[in-house]
């Protein structure tokens, strides 16, 4: 399935019947050969919006799966970039990527790893910096306040959460109906087996965003991300949302 060295359709079946932390658990292994890993042009977009807004002395990576934003973060913070995932099998991999990494050489900020539930999320104002990449789906809206409330927490006053936010696939186009038709499915399978697997694509957009970042304290601020173009209407098709805590 996706690349050669990516997972089977019957390991991925098994996996989507686990919990999503223990089926992250069995991927952890084949994830960086999945286009699940967030692809780098995201990453780039990101680091190139928050760059002029630096200098940043710790950030935080939430959901951060084999360490894709955390390596992004190491190229805008300056002392310290925080990891943090549930699955234990996803941060073993992670940790393996990054064991080449020198933890204190002059320059490269630190890198460490933490397990724990974004939903309730262990910090009290130390970052200045917190990113997450491609996770969001897998919390229920009902959870997403939670979230949102411990990365602002966990950031020190001024702090910026940042992360990408694609354009919605246009009614009626195959990606619309390829997603739609996921949501479906996971509805079914959250409705006849235990225990769920939440992974939604279509129940985060801008106006949610919006609305629950500023309802958790931040000011937010919207960046087209232009290198992935624009819709024929004008509209970018992804954008760079940068919340600052007050
Ligand atoms: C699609 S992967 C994305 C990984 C990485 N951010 C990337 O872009 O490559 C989603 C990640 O979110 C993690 N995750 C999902 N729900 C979580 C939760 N409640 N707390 C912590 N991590 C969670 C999973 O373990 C997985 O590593």
């Amino acid at each position: 399935m996706f690349f050669d060295r990516g997972p089977s359709l019957t390991e991925l079946a098994v996996q989507a019947l686990s919990s999503v932390e223990h089926g992250y658990d069995l991927l952890a292994p084949k994830f960086d050969a999945t286009p699940f890993r967030t692809p780098g042009p995201f990453l780039d977009a990101v680091v190139s919006a928050v760059r002029p807004l630096g200098p940043f002395r710790t950030g935080l990576d939430v959901c951060c799966g084999t360490g894709a934003g955390v390596r992004a973060l190491r190229r805008v913070c300056e002392e310290r970039v925080t990891g943090l995932d549930f699955s234990p099998g996803m941060l073993a991999q992670a940790r393996r990527a990054f064991a080449g990494v020198p933890s204190d050489s002059g320059g490269a900020p630190d890198v460490e790893w933490v397990r724990a539930d974004a939903r309730a999320l262990p910090f009290d104002e130390v970052f200045d910096l917190a990113t997450s990449f491609g996770a969001f789906g897998h919390f229920l809206p009902t959870e997403r306040p939670a979230v949102f409330a411990g990365v602002h927490a966990a950031l020190r006053p001024g702090g910026l959460f940042v992360f990408p936010l694609p354009a919605p696939a246009r009614v009626g186009s195959l990606p619309y109906w390829a997603m739609w038709g996921f949501d479906a499915a996971m509805r079914v399978r959250n409705a006849v087996w235990r225990p769920p697997f939440v992974m939604y694509y279509r129940t985060f957009g801008l106006p949610d965003a919006l609305r629950e970042l500023a309802d958790a304290g931040f000011s937010v601020r919207l960046r087209a991300a232009e290198s992935f173009g624009r819709r024929a209407d004008g509209a970018p098709r992804c954008l760079t949302v940068l919340a600052r805590k007050a």
